[in-house]
């Protein structure tokens, strides 16, 4: 059988090389947020997202090289939400990644800047014409604002994610969680297998079954990451664990305990699986990277 974390890892050198040459350093005192912005794209993600977005694009024949832009914007997009969910305000994480969080590696001001200078420079490479034609362009950066934003985006979850912190364990309820882990993680995922369906001009049916494989892993890798802030290896997670029940954070594990967590990530990886049926075979590497999603150590 294939294995999935070796396609990974080879997909992620490559693009690894490709994504550092987005941030040629700049002369001036401005360099000091580009090496920021840099420090924190290149250390060592697991490049999942940019897999979903070449992975799911490739159903339709669309090429590595042609999908890496919007690979590219996608990764920078997460690697400033990431920034802006470590600071002090918000997780006040002091590793991300096996390293210092950008806070700690600059300071503070530093890494609000790095954030906007990634969030920003996501949108100036969709929209570039070299990404796309016109209106799937348009179409790339239309989804990617809306599963950020504030409404029902990722932004939306983190403010939720921040409110259930202060809320007492008697209204913290499946509904709540779901909404949270949707939102502050599941948009994004679900950005990344519907870039590739835009990408691809996808048919309504096989848009759709993206979308509902990739809300399933969506919710899941939310699940395996909460699960492996309780019982992770910290050198490998490279992230300072068992945080969330200390800032009362409300997730799957909280609320029902590690194994129904399990049983319950395993349930929706089961049905994402399933959703892919319609793509045949082409699509073995998503249903493997589905599974991946909950069998990870880090
Ligand atoms: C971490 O995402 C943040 C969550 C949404 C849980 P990843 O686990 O994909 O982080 P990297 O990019 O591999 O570091
Ligand atoms: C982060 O969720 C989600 C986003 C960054 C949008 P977590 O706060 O659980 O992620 P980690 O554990 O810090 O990576
Ligand atoms: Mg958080
Ligand atoms: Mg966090
Ligand atoms: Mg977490």
């Amino acid at each position: 059988m294939k294995n999935i974390k070796k396609i990974l890892n080879s997909y992620s050198q490559k693009f690894n090389l490709k994504l550092a040459a987005f941030f040629p350093l700049p002369d001036g005192e401005e360099k000091r947020v580009v090496e920021a912005m840099k420090y924190s794209v290149m250390n060592g993600g697991k490049r999942l997202r940019p897999y979903l977005v070449s992975e799911t694009a490739k159903l339709f024949g669309v090429s590595e090289t042609k999908s890496l832009r919007t690979a590219a914007a996608l990764e920078m997009f997460h690697s400033y939400s990431l920034i802006h969910d470590d600071l002090p305000a918000m997780d006040n994480d002091d590793l991300r990644r096996g390293k210092p969080t950008c806070h700690k590696q600059f300071d503070e001001a530093t890494a609000i800047l790095a954030g906007d200078g990634l969030l920003t420079y996501a949108f100036e490479i969709l929209s570039d014409k070299k990404t796309a034609d016109t209106e799937t362009r348009c179409e790339l950066i239309r989804y990617l604002a809306n599963a950020a934003g504030a409404f029902t985006g990722m932004i939306a979850g983190q403010m939720v994610d921040l409110y259930a912190e202060k809320i007492s364990p008697k209204h913290q309820n499946e509904t709540l969680i779901k909404h949270i882990e949707e939102m502050k993680t599941g948009r994004l995922i679900r950005y990344a297998c519907e870039a590739g369906a835009i990408l691809g001009k996808a048919t309504k049916k096989q848009r759709q079954a993206l979308i509902d494989y990739s809300r399933k892993i969506g919710i899941a890798f939310q699940i395996a990451d909460d699960i492996l802030d309780v019982e992770g290896n910290a050198d490998l997670v490279g992230k300072t664990l068992q945080k969330d029940e200390k800032q009362g954070k409300i997730t799957f594990v909280s609320l029902y305990g590690l194994s129904n967590a399990r049983k319950i990530a395993k349930d929706l990886i089961d049905q994402a699986q399933k959703a892919l049926d319609i793509f045949g075979s082409k699509a073995e590497n998503l249903k493997l990277l589905a599974q991946y999603i909950i069998d990870r150590k880090y």
